[in-house]
């Protein structure tokens, strides 16, 4: 019999009852250190005081009125969003596929707009995510999440990550935008090279179509810099952001500059309750903390102590782990093991990783975990390490 949750998820045997900063309770108490943020969600952890306080205050006087009338909180963080980065307009989501579905559109209708109709292919990287829908499935091509949803919705290029001549023989006369993760996340945390974000933009100067950045999992504070772009001093034309700017709320949105939003006119695209004023008081409580330059150096000093203990743990268990990879807070361990045994050892242990493509964990922490937290994470990593190589020598013996 079908169980009455849709059985899409392999879920593991963990249920907490309760978060507290960067950690998560069961019912009988067992604490783990959360090393995933719910997939790079928790931001500022879990229960944040100015997070409950904005949420628990807005929930009190006015929760949704839907996008027929004017948001003061949306208009607040919309505000912060286009003055902390390249964009000059916002459109608020609930998610990341979401976000995902307005930048093709958003592409797309530029192209119709300037005259070229003909200009509506996207082009994506092996390995790339951006989300379940018929649109972020397409783009992203890969057959574990197209078979069996066909005819996938046309328009789409792939080439191979990394593949520089395959890129430029990509572009066509059909070409509309180039979709890229800066870090790609569930590809198995395999950074861009800023020369590579370089690259991509005067390719896309050189050929007069848009670069389109998915901030979704690397965006917010994740890599050190607000957004991960920043570090290679290029911008995009639109961005995809989710996750962390709702710190667990459902909150997303596409950033764009003037001209890459300029076929985005009323009655173009919509949302029921995306940037509601219950979504957008976290939001702007999120953004407040995240976006302040003091917050993202300590960001930078704990991702730079966090990855040298890794390489230390990766050194001392060289048949678990291969490589540390990442940046900032968004870090991958290479696995030698099987990275769903490195995960569940993990759960032995109690903390919390997350897989990923290419055989690799992800660790993820919230961002403002303390030092103390960081040693704690590669004290747990490292016993759920020896519990592998446990298994590993039993297995041999
Ligand atoms: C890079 C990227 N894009 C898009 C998405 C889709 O976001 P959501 O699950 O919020 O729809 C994700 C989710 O993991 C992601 O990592």
């Amino acid at each position: 019999m079908i169980p009455s949750v849709l059985p899409t998820y392999n879920r593991a045997p963990l249920s907490f009852a309760k978060g507290e900063g960067s950690w998560l309770i069961e019912d009988d108490g067992r604490r783990f250190l959360d090393l995933g943020s719910g997939i790079a969600v928790n931001a500022l952890g879990h229960a944040h005081p100015a997070l409950v306080a904005a949420l628990t205050e807005q929930a009190g006087k006015l929760w949704h009125t839907s996008n027929l009338y004017q948001i003061p909180q949306q208009q607040a963080l919309a505000d912060k969003l286009v003055a902390a980065t390249f964009a000059d307009t916002v459109f608020f989501t609930n998610s990341g596929t979401e976000s995902c579905e307005l930048a093709v559109k958003m592409a797309r209708k530029y192209f119709y707009e300037k005259g070229q109709p003909e200009k509506v292919e996207i082009i994506g990287f092996e390995g790339s995510f951006h989300g379940r829908s018929s649109a972020g499935i397409a783009a992203a091509g890969s057959e574990k999440m197209t078979k069996g949803f066909g005819p996938l919705l046309p328009g789409f290029r792939h080439v191979a990550w990394g593949d520089h001549d395959g890129l430029k023989a990509a572009i066509t006369d059909e070409t509309a935008a180039i979709l890229i993760e800066p870090v790609q996340g569930e590809g198995g945390i395999r950074p861009l090279p800023d020369q590579c974000l370089k690259g991509l933009r005067d390719l896309c100067d050189e050929h007069g179509i848009l670069l389109i950045l998915d901030e979704v999992q690397c965006g917010m504070g994740r890599t050190g810099k607000l957004f991960a772009h920043e570090w290679a001093g290029v911008d995009p034309d639109i961005m995809m952001v989710a996750k962390g700017i709702g710190g667990g709320f459902p909150l997303g949105a596409v950033l764009a500059t003037e001209d890459a939003a300029s076929g985005m006119t009323a009655g173009t695209h919509g949302s029921t309750y995306g940037g509601n004023p219950l979504g957008c008081a976290v939001g702007n409580a999120v953004m407040d903390l995240v976006a302040d330059p003091a917050f993202l150096s300590e960001v930078n000093r704990k991702a730079g102590l966090l990855r040298q203990k890794l390489e230390g743990l990766v050194a001392g268990h060289p048949e678990v782990f291969e490589e540390v990879r990442g940046a900032g807070l968004m870090l991958g361990l290479k696995c030698k093991a099987l990275n769903a045994d490195v995960v569940k050892a993990g759960y032995d242990a109690e903390v919390i990783t997350v897989p990923a493509a290419d055989n690799v964990i992800r660790l993820l922490p919230p961002l403002n975990l303390s030092d103390d937290e960081v040693a704690e994470a590669v004290t747990r990593l490292d016993a759920a390490a020896t519990e592998v190589e446990l298994a590993q020598a039993k297995q041999t013996a």
